[in-house]
């Protein structure tokens, strides 16, 4: 969460950080803010809300023609959504502004220590502690107050900081939450992610954690906060600039749901070969000995992302006949778990910046397990973190509702799954028989999205109700999960997804006259048994509301909605049937007037526990 962006160079940069700002608005918006230096002062603007709020603040006051400055919007962690708790955060004393990504967790002891010092403090934040720590280290050089600061810290953070006595020096630093510096030609553009410089230059380099940098127009030093000097490594920013615009969508969201086809075909592009019954996953081929004599599977994610996971473990065992479970990575992290020798851990992430997943995977790492990464953002702290891993290869996602990235999560999990599985028990022939079925999911998601106005109508005639439930077997249960997430994020109704047997032990007491209940009840193994419980809700008075499969008349006996998709193998049917849930979402946030790409109280990517 928060969206960070901060230049010096030698152009008036007020703008340029607002534009930035614009971009990622989608990782965090309770609060805008920023700091500019001109004429060798300070000048902070803050803005409870949008970054258009604080737009509308900077028109009233002026254009400041500063060089050198940075820009920041806010996801509350400690302190309330104010604007004194908004960044930028400053000292008392030497004119010290900083904002910062994270949570700053010896914040308290900090400001004990400071306050004994007789420093007084404005917010409630934990940022304004560590901006009025380094105000205290200053003794006139800004690096060496920002390292000797952060060696007294513990947490997270990704942090700027500029000082009115240095007006052309930008110090950034990190350590668990993520950071670019773009390199312009006497010019540099620190960022939260790549969306927010790639306009101005394609050559960046991520921060290590613990990395501090100096920037002046001149140029820039890497150390560590011990004052140990790092050699960078420039990259090539990948990003296009078309991808992480709206291109005539109403809607980030809509836009990555219609995505998908074209998405998952960019995520097979050379990696599999039906006629071969073959999968080629180059980023796994390093470690085919481990791979080979994998015992266990531990997938660990947070939210949609754990979702894939769940299916990711029923695919491991299907087609891999490999024991798999799939974890919350805030609990799997925290209790202890025993780790043997063959176990594998796979951390599922689109951001790739997940404080929870990452430090999961760290966990694992540490008790000896081989840790893969089922990823998007490339150069992400979590791919960093891996032995090796597979990217999805569905371009940036912007929404802060994950759509095309979970499409993209469980088809590397079905391709991973079949790599193992081909390395075991599973012939050529039944493997290429798979692939030749997976080849056809981008041309059969094309068709459920024809439904999209049938889905928009059924939405309509629900979406006043406040209380839903998703239900689903087998592979149908996380993706019934995914389903109820996807509404109640983006349209704040509330609803439960749960394995469609539970319901009655239970759940059942819900059901009152007209409840809508989202049953996925495609052709599977346990068609029949779906059918009962849809009965068992009818019976009550449940309206319900089903994913079917194409054909399937008889469904409507049971169903007073139906939404089709194709047939497909049952291990392939997440990726169709999460796509009419995630029209309905969608369709239940717009009638409801939400904004649906940033939903209340969210973010895109949550850095802190
Ligand atoms: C998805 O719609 C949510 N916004 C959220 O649950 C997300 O999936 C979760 O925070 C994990 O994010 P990640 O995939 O970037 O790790
Ligand atoms: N912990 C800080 C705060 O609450 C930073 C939160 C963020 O990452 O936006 O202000």
């Amino acid at each position: 969460m928060c969206g960070i962006v901060a230049y010096v160079g030698s152009k008036p940069c007020q703008q340029l950080l607002i534009e930035g700002l614009k971009r990622l608005e989608y990782r965090g918006y309770d609060s805008a803010g920023c700091a500019v230096i001109q004429n060798g002062k300070l000048h902070i603007v803050k803005a409870v809300g949008r970054v258009a709020n604080l737009e509308d603040k900077l028109e009233g006051i002026g254009n400041f023609t500063g060089t050198t400055g940075m820009a920041h919007t806010r996801w509350a962690t400690h302190g309330g959504v104010t604007e004194i708790n908004a960044h930028p955060h400053t000292d008392d004393k030497v004119g010290i502004a900083m904002i910062h990504n994270g949570i700053i967790e010896n914040y308290a002891a900090l400001k004990t220590y400071l306050e004994e010092k007789g420093h007084t403090f404005k917010s409630q934040t934990d940022t304004e502690v560590l901006a009025m720590l380094i105000g205290e280290l200053y003794e006139g050089d800004l690096e060496k107050a920002v390292q000797a600061a952060l060696r007294e810290v513990t947490g997270a953070y990704a942090i700027c900081v500029i000082c009115e006595k240095e007006p052309e020096t930008l110090v950034v630093a990190r350590k668990g939450s993520p950071l670019i510096v773009g390199v312009g030609s006497g010019e540099y553009i620190v960022a939260s992610d790549a969306s927010a410089i790639v306009s101005h230059t394609t050559q960046a380099m991520t921060l290590a954690d613990y990395n501090v940098v100096k920037i002046t127009p001149k140029g820039f030093r890497t150390s560590t906060i011990h004052d140990v000097p790092v050699t960078p490594k420039i990259e090539q920013l990948e990003l296009e600039l078309q991808e992480i615009e709206l291109g005539g969508y109403q809607h980030f969201m809509r836009k990555e749901i219609f995505e998908q086809p074209k998405a998952l075909r960019n995520s097979f592009r050379g990696r599999f070969d039906p006629k071969e019954g073959r999968v080629i996953l180059g980023g796994l081929a390093d470690h085919a000995k481990e791979l080979n004599k994998v015992t266990r599977i531990i997938l660990t994610a947070q939210g949609t992302a754990l979702h894939a996971a769940m299916i990711g473990q029923y695919l491991f065992e299907d087609l891999a006949k490999i024991p798999a479970r799939a974890e919350y990575a805030s609990e799997f992290r925290y209790r202890n778990p025993i780790i043997e020798d063959g176990t594998i851990v796979v951390a599922v992430s689109q951001s790739g910046e997940t404080a929870d997943t990452l430090a999961a995977l760290s966990e694992a790492k540490d008790r000896g397990a081989l840790a893969l990464g089922v990823i998007n953002v490339v150069g992400s702290s979590i791919s960093r973190e891996t032995d090796a891993g597979v990217y999805l290869r569905v371009g940036p996602e912007i929404g802060v509702a994950s759509t095309k990235a979970f499409t993209g999560q469980v088809a590397v999990l079905t391709m991973v799954a079949l790599f193992l599985g081909r390395r075991r028990f599973m012939s050529g022939e039944q493997c290429g028989e798979l692939l030749r079925a997976l080849e056809t999911v981008p041309e059969k998601i094309e068709k459920i999205l024809t439904q999209d106005e049938v889905i928009r109508k059924i939405t309509m005639k629900y979406c006043e109700r406040e209380n839903w439930l998703f239900l689903g077997r087998g592979y149908n249960y996380p993706t019934a999960l995914e389903g109820a997430l996807k509404l109640k994020e983006i349209s704040y109704i509330h609803a439960e997804g749960m394995p469609a047997a539970e319901m009655k032990h239970g759940p059942i007491a819900l059901i009152n006259e007209g409840m809508p209940a989202v049953f996925i009840a495609n052709k599977g193994r346990q068609y029949e048994k779906v059918l009962s419980n849809i009965q068992e809700v009818r019976a009550r008075g449940g309206h319900v509301i089903a994913v079917a499969t194409e054909g399937d008349e008889h469904i409507r006996r049971y169903a007073e909605d139906v939404m089709y998709v194709p047939d497909i193998p049952e291990p392939l049917s997440p990726m169709l049937t999460v796509v009419p849930l995630q029209l309905l979402a969608y369709h239940a946030a717009v009638i409801r007037g939400h904004d649906v790409d940033k939903p209340r109280n969210l973010a895109k990517s949550v850095t802190v526990e």
